[in-house]
């Protein structure tokens, strides 16, 4: 089984990024053979800044690392040291209906924001059925936000087939882990850096706790009992175990449970949690040179898996030159 996912840089990562994305990834290194790959190109849609680009590229590859990525097992590479999947996707945007691209929710929720959207915005889930379609790849786990773009890359991989009546792609499954896809931020809405509403991994502790002891809650008395779909108790819950929630619920619907008490704890399980792979991060942070070599590695090792399914979309399509024998 191929397992194939991507993720954007966009500097340190947060609980959402991990539990959403990089926890899944290193999970499922052991069931298939897993590529990683950190989406710089597709950064470029909002991203215009090349040093930070080339920082945040940097920093995805210390944070899949220090989660337990372990770059003798799965792949881990850079999209753009990848150029071909450019290539692929221009085959793939020759076949794409402008209608299909049209129907896309994140497309047409950044345009309702007020962005000016660019030919790259809208042409985004194109080069995202590259990235999975030239691995033929069988499972892409990615956060529920991104199951549209899936259903698209399926779409387009049937219309691909179709126009030149060749079966080049085959349709990857999407996972999408239903508890934890989406994590809550401070303020309730889903974390995300462009809400500033997010806990960091990796961040200093006097900063975390100042984050987590800012988080919204409601303003029931603490006699009262508590309403535990509120963000601080679902943030709580992803660190602890289902007997640990229970009780705490429990507690919660006796009423008598502070929040600051509860916000306590998190922050004592968020740092406890994050511990050890902070310290990895560090020691490797120290030895930039052995993440590039492991970014050229997972390139080879990418190429080596993609070349063919670019090689047989090509010649399906009838570009460069005729076969030998033909
Ligand atoms: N669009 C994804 C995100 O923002 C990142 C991504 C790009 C991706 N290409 C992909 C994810 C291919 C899975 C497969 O999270």
């Amino acid at each position: 089984m191929r397992i194939l996912s991507g993720i954007q840089p966009s500097g340190e990562s947060h609980l959402g990024n991990y539990f959403g994305a990089l926890r899944q990834h290193v999970a499922l290194q052991s069931e298939g053979e897993a590529v990683y790959f950190i989406a710089d190109y597709h950064s470029m849609t909002s991203l215009r800044d090349a040093d930070e680009r080339r920082r945040f590229v940097r920093e995805l590859a210390l944070d899949y690392l220090a989660c337990g990525l372990d770059p003798s097992t799965a792949i881990l590479y850079r999209q753009s040291d990848l150029p071909e999947t450019c290539e692929l996707a221009w085959l793939l945007t020759t076949v794409t209906p402008m209608g299909l691209l049209q129907r896309a929710h994140s497309y047409k929720d950044k345009v309702a924001q007020g962005l000016q959207p660019g030919h790259g915005l809208f042409s985004y889930p194109v080069l995202m059925a590259a990235d999975i379609l030239q691995f033929n790849a069988d499972l892409v786990p990615v956060g529920q936000d991104q199951k549209q773009h899936l259903e698209m890359t399926r779409d387009i991989a049937v219309k691909f087939n179709q126009a030149f009546g060749v079966e080049v792609f085959q349709l990857p499954e999407p996972r999408i882990l239903k508890d934890v896809a989406v994590v809550p931020g401070t303020d309730g809405r889903k974390m995300s850096k462009s809400y500033q509403n997010t806990l960091r991994m990796f961040w200093p502790k006097k900063q975390l706790r100042k984050a987590i002891m800012g988080i919204v809650t409601d303003s029931t008395p603490v006699e009262a009992p508590k309403d535990t779909a509120q963000t601080l108790f679902q943030l709580w819950s992803l660190f602890a175990s289902e007997a640990e929630r229970e009780a705490l619920f429990a507690r919660a619907a006796a009423g008598g449970l502070g929040y600051g008490d509860v916000k306590k704890d998190l922050f004592e399980r968020v740092s406890a949690y994050f511990e050890p792979m902070r310290e990895r991060r560090e020691g490797l942070a120290r030895h930039p040179d052995e993440i590039e070599d492991i970014l050229c590695q997972g390139m080879g090792r990418a190429r080596e898996l993609a070349l063919p399914v670019l090689e047989a979309a090509r010649e399906a399509a009838g570009l460069g030159p005729p076969h030998r024998g033909r």
